[in-house]
């Protein structure tokens, strides 16, 4: 952590109370450890709009594997991004289930295209992509 500057921030009583009740349900000790996840939440939210801003995520399928040609599809899908893909993670769920999770890197927009591709894909049931960012800009 770098030097820590103190700020006065003005809130509506009720509003803080509420923010106060949020925070302690979720587990923060005080409020500033959880106004400066919410600055870089935002901030990593802002990023991942800007298409060309070099950006990390997990994206986490769920897919039924005996659809015919689904695993060749989603390996081909990755495989054509390969530079974008970091690492997978492949779990057996039961006879048919399959979990995988992809780490990737790479440019706002391709990272979500790449997402939006597999998830889209016939016989995946679920997708949902985790943007994140590297812990030096944060
Ligand atoms: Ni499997």
């Amino acid at each position: 952590m770098g030097n820590l500057a103190r700020i006065g921030v003005a809130i509506e009583e009720g509003l803080l109370e509420k923010f106060d009740r949020h925070i302690a349900k979720r587990g923060y000790n005080n409020r500033s450890e959880a106004f400066r996840d919410l600055i870089r939440a935002e901030l990593v939210r802002s990023k991942w709009q800007n298409p060309d801003a070099e950006v990390l995520g997990t994206l986490t399928l769920v897919y039924d594997h005996s659809v015919r040609l689904l695993n060749e599809k989603l390996t081909d899908i990755q495989h054509e991004a390969l530079h974008s893909v970091l690492s997978t993670l492949h779990v057996h769920l039961d006879h048919d289930h399959c979990l995988e999770v992809l780490v990737l890197r790479g440019k706002a927009a391709k990272v979500q295209k790449l997402a939006d591709t597999l998830i889209s894909t016939k016989g995946v049931k679920h997708g949902s992509l985790t943007m994140t960012a590297a812990g030096e800009e944060m």
